[in-house]
């Protein structure tokens, strides 16, 4: 993809991985309309363009993640326009949640509000030391409203989504990590290098089993779930991956995945 953005920095340094970089270090890379719009455009572009097959999401600079929804857009909303904001955000952040190939936030600091919901909207979180959580809305007289109050129970469970949600209270990397809020904690000097780690750990593996595997896990929400599971595990033992796959450990030797 060649595409430029005024708040998001896309490169693409390990084959295959697409780094999304949310741009706006002078608000602590907070959301405005226009950020949602190129993160919209971004993911539109990821999920079509065959040459990437995993996501890196982060933010610009060493303290914030994404320090929130825009608070100053926040303020001229009305109850129309807020209804519509939500749906918006929504929708952008289901977008990423359904990209068929691993997105990995890399939290590096601030995830509060609209930074929580949207590293809650990629699959996998890893966390650098200095990352703080929360969704402080109730004490700006609102609710998440991004998807949070749907995702984080999905997460950690409800009582834990609950007590931060009611309370906003924020918590360490550390802590979002015993409640499973995040996948890994690392030192700021090594999250680069942690994701990365994690990103080749998947995309070794076959590439239409990751996709169906990710598919499936997501309708785990759902009694359909099951039914879904055995179809797409019918699916792949159909494919050459798998007939590569399973050859490739009884012969005692590395597969080589095609993808098909
Ligand atoms: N929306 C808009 N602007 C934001 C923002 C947000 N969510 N978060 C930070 N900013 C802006 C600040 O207004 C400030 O801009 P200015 O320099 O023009 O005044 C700049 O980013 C730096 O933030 P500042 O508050 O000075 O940094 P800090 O280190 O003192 O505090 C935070 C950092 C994250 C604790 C603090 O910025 C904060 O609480 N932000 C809001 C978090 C929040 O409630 N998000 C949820 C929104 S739903």
């Amino acid at each position: 993809m060649s595409a430029s953005f005024d708040t998001l920095l896309y490169e693409t340094n390990q084959p295959g991985v697409a780094t999304v970089t949310i741009n706006r270090p002078e608000k602590l890379n907070a959301l405005n309309d226009n950020v949602l719009n190129e993160l919209a455009e971004v993911f539109k572009q990821i999920n079509i363009d065959d040459t990437v097959r995993g996501c890196i999401l982060t933010g610009t600079g060493d303290k914030a993640f994404v320090a929130g929804a825009d608070i100053k857009e926040l303020r001229e909303l009305n109850e129309h326009r807020g209804r519509m904001a939500s749906q918006k955000g929504q929708q952008i952040f289901q977008l990423i949640e359904d990209t068929r190939k691993p997105v990995i936030a890399l939290v590096n600091g601030y995830a509060l509000g609209g930074g929580a919901e949207l590293a809650m909207a990629c699959h996998l979180r890893v966390a650098t030391e200095n990352a703080v959580f929360g969704l402080p809305e109730v004490g700006l007289g609102l609710i998440p409203g991004y998807g949070g109050t749907q995702r984080l129970p999905r997460i950690v469970g409800r009582a834990k989504a609950l007590e931060l949600i009611l309370t906003g209270k924020q918590l360490s990397a550390e802590q979002a990590q015993q409640i499973g809020l995040v996948n890994r904690v690392v030192s700021q000097d090594y999250g680069w290098e942690e994701v990365e780690k994690m990103m080749d750990a998947i995309l070794k593996n076959g590439p239409l089993a990751v996709k169906q595997a990710m598919r499936a896990v997501y309708h785990s929400d759902h009694k359909s779930g099951f039914q879904i599971e055995s179809e797409l595990f019918g699916y792949l033992c159909g494919t050459d991956d798998a007939e590569e796959g399973l050859s490739a450990f009884l012969e005692k030797r590395k597969p080589n995945f095609k993808g098909i």
